[in-house]
C-alpha cells in the first residue's frame, strides 16, 4: 500500500519523546497520524460474499487486521482510512454485507492506550525503570535485562546473539540454575516479532521477572532451563513507539525505497514464500528477498539451531485474537504428532481463568501463512511449537490499553507450569 503510507506521512501528531527519535532516525521523519481511521468488523456467510469482500479490499487497498473463521462465518477486521469510509459503506451495503465499527477513531485510542512516562521515581527505588503498568521503550526493557544479569548472576545470563538492521543488540535471557551442571531440557519463549503487538514484549518481560525475581517460582528452574527473547524485532518496536503505532515489520531497506521492512514472521526458512506471503516490499506480509534475509530472524534461528537438542518447546507471543495456534501454519496440514501438541496446548490454556482461548491448527483458525517461526521451529525437530495470540479478541486489537498488561500477564503465567512439567519429562 505505497500510496496510503505516503499519504499517512504527511500530517502528524507527535506523542513520543521527539528528541530521542530525531537523534536516531533523522529529522525528516514525522510520526504517522491515525486521526479519523476506523476499525470495521465484517462478517460474511458465504463464499460469494467472501469473494466480493476480497475484491473490495483489493480495489480500495484496505489493510486487513485479522481474518478468522468460525463454523458458519468468516470475520474480517479492517483498518479503514477516512477517505474510503464513505465508498466502502456504499459497496458493502450494495453487496448486502453487514459490518460494525469496532474502533471509531484510532487516534484517540492510540493517545489513551499507554500510561504517561514517569520512570525517574521507579529508577531510584528499584535500580531499573521497568514495570507492567505501561508499555516501555526498548531502553527500559534492555536496562531491566542488564539489571537482572548483574543482580542475579546465579540465575541469569544475558546473551547477545547479534544485532538488528539498525544495530541494536538482540538479547536472549537464559534463566537457569548456574550451580547445577546437569544439561536440562529447555523452553524457548520469544516476543516482539511483530512491532505493534506491544502486549507481547510486556508478557515476555513479565515472565522473565517472575522466573528471576519471585522466589515462589524457583521450582520452575529445577528441571528446566529457559531461553527468553523479549524483543526479537527491536527496530520495529522502537519505530512503533516513535513514528507509527501500527508498524509491524523490521526496518530494513527494500528495493522499493519508500517501503521499508520485511515481515519477520514470513521470513523463516520453512516453506518460505508460500501461501499468505507477498513479494511486494510495501506489503505488511512481505517475505523478504530470501529466507532469513533479516538479521533478526537470521540470528535468532542460528541461536535456536545451536540449542536444538535441548529446546523442547518453542513459544512465540503475538497479538491479537486469544488463540493458541499449532503448526503447520503454511497450510491446513497436521503434523503426525498433532494430537500431542493439541493436548498440551489445551491443558495450558485450561489454566487461564480470565481470558478464553481457542486452540487449533494455525491455518485452519486463521489463514495459511508460510515462513512463520513456529513452523520453522517444528521443522527442525522441536516437538512442541506454538504461536499464542494474546488479548484481546478485537475490542482494541493491537491497541490493547496498558491497563490490561497486568491482567493478561497474571492470567498467562500459570500456563508455564504445564509447559515446564511436560518439558521436564523430555530427554535432552
Ligand atoms: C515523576 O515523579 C516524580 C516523583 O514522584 C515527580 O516529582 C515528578 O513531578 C513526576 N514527573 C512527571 C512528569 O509527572
Ligand atoms: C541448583 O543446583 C544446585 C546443585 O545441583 C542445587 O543444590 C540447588 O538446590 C539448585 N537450586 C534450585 C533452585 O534448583
Ligand atoms: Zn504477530
Amino acid at each position: 500500500m505505497p500510496t496510503l503510507l505516503v499519504l499517512l506521512m504527511v500530517s502528524s501528531v507527535f506523542t513520543a519523546d521527539p528528541s530521542a527519535a530525531t537523534e536516531e532516525f533523522g529529522i525528516d521523519e514525522k510520526a504517522v497520524s491515525y486521526s479519523g481511521f476506523q476499525v470495521w468488523s465484517i462478517t460474511v456467510r458465504s463464499n460469494g460474499e467472501h469473494k466480493l469482500l476480497r475484491q473490495i479490499i483489493e480495489q480500495y487497498d484496505v489493510e486487513v487486521w485479522k481474518e478468522q473463521k468460525t463454523d458458519k462465518a468468516a470475520i474480517t477486521e479492517l483498518l479503514v482510512a477516512p477517505q474510503v469510509q464513505r465508498v466502502l459503506k456504499v459497496k458493502l451495503t450494495e453487496a448486502d454485507i453487514s459490518y460494525g465499527i469496532k474502533i471509531n477513531d484510532l487516534h484517540t485510542v492510540i493517545e489513551n492506550g499507554n500510561a504517561k512516562h514517569n520512570t525517574s521515581s521507579l529508577n531510584t527505588k528499584t535500580g531499573h525503570s521497568m514495570d507492567w503498568t505501561k508499555y516501555h521503550r526498548l531502553a527500559d526493557i534492555y536496562g531491566y535485562l542488564n539489571y537482572l544479569a548483574s543482580t542475579y548472576p546465579s540465575r541469569v545470563e544475558l546473551i547477545n546473539i547479534g544485532t538488528s538492521y539498525e544495530k541494536r543488540p538482540l538479547y536472549v535471557v537464559r534463566i537457569f540454575n548456574r550451580s547445577s551442571s546437569v544439561v536440562k531440557p529447555a523452553v524457548w519463549i520469544d516476543g516482539g516479532i511483530h512491532a505493534r503487538e506491544w502486549i507481547s514484549p510486556a508478557l515476555a518481560t513479565y515472565i522473565i521477572r517472575q522466573l528471576v525475581e519471585v522466589p515462589a517460582n524457583e521450582a520452575l528452574l529445577c528441571n528446566v532451563d529457559w531461553f527468553i527473547m523479549p524483543v526479537m524485532n527491536p527496530d520495529g518496536y522502537e519505530y512503533s513507539h516513535a513514528f507509527n503505532r501500527l508498524w509491524r515489520k523490521t526496518r530494513s531497506v527494500t528495493s522499493w525505497t519508500s517501503c521499508r521492512g520485511v515481515d519477520p514472521n514470513r521470513n523463516f526458512g520453512y516453506k518460505w514464500g508460500g501461501l499468505g506471503t507477498s513479494t511486494n516490499p510495501c506489503s505488511d506480509v512481505y517475505k523478504g528477498t530470501r529466507a532469513f534475509s533479516e538479521p533478526e530472524t537470521f540470528a535468532t534461528s542460528n541461536f535456536i539451531k545451536g540449542k536444538a537438542s535441548s529446546i523442547k518447546l518453542y513459544l512465540t507471543l503475538h497479538s491479537y485474537g486469544q488463540a493458541a495456534l499449532i503448526p503447520w501454519g503454511y497450510n491446513v496440514v497436521y503434523p503426525s504428532d498433532y494430537s500431542d501438541m493439541l493436548e498440551l496446548a489445551k491443558s495450558a490454556v485450561s489454566k487461564f481463568t480470565k481470558y478464553r482461548y481457542r486452540v487449533g491448527n494455525a491455518a485452519a483458525i486463521y489463514y495459511p501463512a508460510a515462513g512463520g517461526s513456529d513452523d520453522w521451529a517444528k521443522s527442525i525437530g522441536i516437538k512442541y511449537s506454538y504461536t499464542f495470540e494474546l488479548s484481546d479478541t478485537g475490542a482494541y486489537g493491537f491497541l490493547l490499553p496498558a491497563s490490561n498488561i497486568l491482567p493478561v500477564c497474571q492470567d498467562f503465567f500459570p500456563a508455564l507450569d504445564v509447559f515446564a512439567a511436560k518439558v521436564a519429562t523430555m530427554k535432552v
